[in-house]
């Protein structure tokens, strides 16, 4: 018999009390605690994949390979590590408005166009809805079936009655189990949904998208536990104000997370971006000024080249500030702190502001050296040669540490056009296999020697 008891469930990442408490001990969230009724069979419940399989040695148990469903766009591919693994369970997650909904209607259109049967869960719009967006896309397949239904167990009688190759649930928190009491998108009805769910998809060998909100601070609404149900996680980002959209793996157990699409959001839907970089750079307007330097940065197996903008004035408050868009904060605090330590450049009377320019982010401590010059040329009132590139990751002491995959890094500045790159001193074995100018350097102070020009500045 189903035994129904309350349980105070943090909404953020699904740890469980009997008491309400105002911080989380587990992710620190604050007031993230939701009162939810949750039936003890339920709350503890285990997917089984499957029943009455026998103990077998690895060396005897016998496989298919695995076959990977293409989606139509390479970049969505590459992130998958080369097709949706059919059987997968997919969880597609993003900012509202993003383009999740536009993106797997795309890619429905793909697979059904080899004759495999998609269906598509709309729980957040109507078949009217859809069939706009889908009118727009020129989504028309007849193998595409759309089912406005937000009740789990109408949704597990449709899939039993079509049996689809391909599920497309838009999107989990509007989904419901009737034998939960607590409310849709809650954490109890997500984890029991996506669970059913997988439990389907892997049983039937059916590859399930399932699109998923993130909150305000960048979590997926309701519990950070869907991440450990689902086989492969992915994150759609991107900058409001912009048309890029970034396909992000976070996690993947088919293939690397370290891999991007980059997408451009037109109104005849996503397209791909193969070489991204020729369009961040384009947005220059060919005029370098103080403050800006070009970097590369590298995102899985691409080379992703940005415009790093630094901008430094005198500040009007007590305390100067520091903003960062697309670089993290902590490692502009410690690129000032060496900066001012080791070429004797003050900042405590200077805001300092740096930007990527495109919308992209970029963590990698090979951007340092080029973050550290656009403040360094801001700050003197100089530029950085336009034709140059920078790499190099700073340390603590000033000197300029090597840095990983230099070769594809130089290939790639060298294909831009770019006449000059400095690069950490001993990263490079041989020089002149290259068509470019290659500048040592292993102090901050040899850099900016190196590549900072009076001349040609626009202000
Ligand atoms: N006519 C149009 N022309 C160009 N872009 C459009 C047009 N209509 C919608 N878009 C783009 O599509 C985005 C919405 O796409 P979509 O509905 O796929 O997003 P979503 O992530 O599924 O949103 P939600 O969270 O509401 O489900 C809009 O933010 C806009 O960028
Ligand atoms: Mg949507
Ligand atoms: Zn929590």
């Amino acid at each position: 018999m189903t035994n129904i008891k309350t349980k105070w469930i943090c909404q953020s990442c699904g740890y469980e009390t009997a008491k309400y408490i105002g911080k989380c001990p587990e992710c620190s969230a604050w007031a993230s605690f939701v009162e939810e009724n949750i039936s003890s069979d339920s709350s503890k419940k285990i997917t089984k994949i499957n029943d009455n399989v026998p103990i077998s040695k690895i060396s005897e148990i016998t496989f298919q390979q695995t076959y990977r469903m293409k989606t139509g766009f390479a970049e969505f591919d590459r992130v998958l590590g080369g097709g949706a693994v059919s059987g997968s369970v997919i969880l597609l997650a993003g900012d509202p408005g993003i383009g999740k909904s536009t993106l797997v209607l795309q890619t429905a259109q793909t697979i059904a166009s080899i004759g495999k049967k998609v269906l598509y869960i709309c729980a957040e719009e109507s078949a009217n809805q859809v069939k706009i967006r889908a009118e727009r896309l020129n989504v028309n397949s007849e193998y595409i079936y759309v089912y406005p239904q937000t009740d789990l167990e109408n949704i597990k009688e449709q899939i039993k009655q079509n049996s689809p190759d391909f599920l497309i649930i838009d999107s989990i928190q509007a989904i419901y189990d009737n034998s939960i009491t607590s409310s849709a998108g809650s954490v109890s009805q997500i984890r029991e949904c996506t669970n059913i769910l997988t439990d389907i998809a892997k049983k039937e060998n059916i590859t399930t998208i399932i699109i998923g909100h993130v909150t305000k601070d960048g979590n997926i609404a309701g519990p950070r536990v869907l991440e450990h149900i689902v086989d492969v996680v992915l994150s759609f980002e991107g900058d409001k104000y912009k048309t890029y959209r970034i396909l992000r793996g976070i996690k993947n157990r088919f293939g690397s997370t370290n891999e991007i699409g980059i997408f451009n959001m037109q109104e005849t839907g996503l397209c791909e971006i193969s070489n991204p970089n020729e369009i961040f750079l384009s947005e220059r307007s060919g005029i370098i000024t103080p403050g800006s330097t070009i970097i590369m940065a590298i995102e899985g197996s691409r080379v992703i080249t940005a415009e790093i903008q630094a901008l430094v004035g005198t500040t009007a408050y007590p305390a100067p500030r520091r903003v960062t868009n697309g670089i993290d904060y902590n490692r502009l605090l410690q690129i000032l702190a060496v900066i001012e330590k080791r070429i004797g450049l003050k900042f405590n009377t200077s805001d300092v502001y740096v930007n990527i320019t495109g919308g992209i982010e970029i963590d990698e401590p090979a951007a340092d050296l080029g973050i550290a010059m656009a403040i360094i040329t801001c700050f003197q009132d100089v530029c950085v040669k336009s034709d140059t590139i920078i790499t190099g990751e700073i340390g603590l002491s000033g000197e300029i540490r090597k840095i990983s995959n230099i070769e594809k890094r130089i290939i790639e500045a060298q294909k831009l056009g770019f006449k000059n790159i400095i690069v950490p001193k001993g990263n490079i074995s041989y020089k002149n296999n290259f068509n470019i100018n290659i500048i040592e350097v292993s102090r901050i102070t040899e850099a900016i020697t190196a590549c900072i020009t009076k001349g040609d500045k626009n202000l």
